[in-house]
């Protein structure tokens, strides 16, 4: 008798219940018309290696990696990818040949995600200006430099984290005070707000904007709300604006391609399900 085994994937985190990766996947193996699940797990980081090491023993062909376990999940992986290793966190994980395979693609999701909402974005055509110095700024950082943004002007609120980067990523990357922002956007062609200011809930984001330039891309990795104070600003002042749902979107598809072997839309109804 044949037993087709059905690929199994899914998020690990903890928390995990916020997720909207199940029902992203969830909307794609419906849409594409194919065998699989894709499911949220709760596993706390004590847990995380050995539940890890024995996915791929039920039938799991890799899994997303979440909060609290980025920066664990490279620590186990038998092959890391450099952009996970320049980023320092992997989210994505494949389980192939008895072997882990980790990647982040927060950087691929980024730039999909700007080429989708500014398809006429120059990269080149002059530095880019980056907030913050978190998880999301190194993956933004590596995305931009891959594309070939000449320079990236990077300000945090704490300048140390900023010049922590400095160290890793090299010579493009100039740090500017926090304060120094407002004075700076004028220089910058593209604008990324990697913090999570004016996220619903949050403190406001109240950087002076009135320096921006009209045609720079502006975007957000914030989508709560999609329309941020930052994008209706720069929206006001003639600029691209590209807002954080892309990026969430976007980062999904090459897991989901790997693991379920079809290369899902990024499109208006992918939106409206993820939204809804
Ligand atoms: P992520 O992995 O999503 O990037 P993170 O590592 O916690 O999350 O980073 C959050 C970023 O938002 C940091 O750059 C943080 O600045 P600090 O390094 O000074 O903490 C920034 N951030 C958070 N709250 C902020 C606030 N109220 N004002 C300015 N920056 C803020």
């Amino acid at each position: 008798m044949s037993d087709v085994k059905i690929p199994l994937a899914g998020v690990i985190g903890c928390p995990i219940s916020h997720s909207r990766s199940p029902i992203l996947h969830g909307y794609w193996l419906k849409k594409y018309g194919i065998a699989g699940h894709y499911v949220p797990m709760h596993v706390e980081a004590v847990d995380f290696e050995v539940a890890v090491r024995n996915m791929h023993k039920l039938g799991f062909v890799g899994c997303n990696v979440t909060i609290p376990h980025k920066i664990r999940a490279i620590e186990i992986a038998d092959v890391v990818t450099d952009r996970a290793s320049m980023i320092g966190a992997a989210n994505t994980l494949t389980f192939r040949d008895g072997k882990i395979y980790a990647d982040n693609t927060d950087g691929y999701g980024f730039t999909a995600s700007i080429w989708q909402g500014a398809p006429d974005w120059q990269p080149d055509a002059g530095p880019a200006l980056v907030l913050g110095a978190g998880g999301a700024a190194r993956a933004v950082i590596t995305a931009l430099l891959d594309s070939g943004v000449p320079e990236i002007l990077l300000a945090n609120r704490t300048r140390p984290n900023a010049e922590a980067l400095k160290n890793d990523f090299g010579a493009k990357i100039k740090v500017i005070e926090w304060v120094q922002v407002a004075a700076n956007l004028g220089s910058a062609s593209t604008v990324v707000n990697t913090t999570s200011l004016g996220m619903t809930g949050g403190p406001e984001f109240k950087v002076n904007l009135d320096g921006l330039k009209p045609k720079t891309v502006v975007a957000d990795i914030v989508y709560t709300p999609l329309r941020t104070t930052l994008l209706d600003e720069a929206e006001k002042a003639s600029c691209h604006t590209v807002d954080g749902l892309g990026m969430l979107l976007h980062q999904a598809v090459p897991g989901f391609e790997r693991w379920f072997g079809h290369r899902p839309d990024v499109d208006d109804e992918t939106r409206r399900v993820i939204l809804a």
